[in-house]
């Protein structure tokens, strides 16, 4: 059983099936998660900060290495639409990306 930590969200989800996105996880969850583009990796808006078990994300996609390029995206973070989840991991949503109408521990 693969488990995805949102710890900003007090939220801890199951993931069923395999080649799930994280952003596909928490959606199938309920929960909602900003992502402007629609999930096609063409903003950063659904950024996620991995804290722990950055070694269960399928490597980084085209899309996110462009956006790492361009310093949109920094080391220990995560496009939630890009990132295919293999086994447990802790995220956190970075300020920026936080919903207005959510909750957020921070
Ligand atoms: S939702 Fe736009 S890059 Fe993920």
């Amino acid at each position: 059983m693969t488990r995805i930590v949102i710890q900003n969200l007090g939220k801890s989800i199951e993931v069923n099936g395999f080649s799930k996105t994280i952003l596909k996880a928490v959606q199938e969850e309920g929960i909602d998660w900003m992502h402007a583009c629609g999930g096609k990796g063409r903003c950063t808006t659904c950024k996620a900060i991995v804290l722990e078990g950055e070694a269960n994300l399928e490597p980084l996609t085209a899309a996110e290495l462009r956006y790492q390029k361009q310093g949109l995206l920094r080391a220990g973070e995560r496009l939630a639409c890009q990132a295919v989840v293999t086994g447990d991991v802790t995220v956190r949503v970075p300020e920026e990306s936080k919903l207005p109408h959510l909750l957020y521990m921070d």
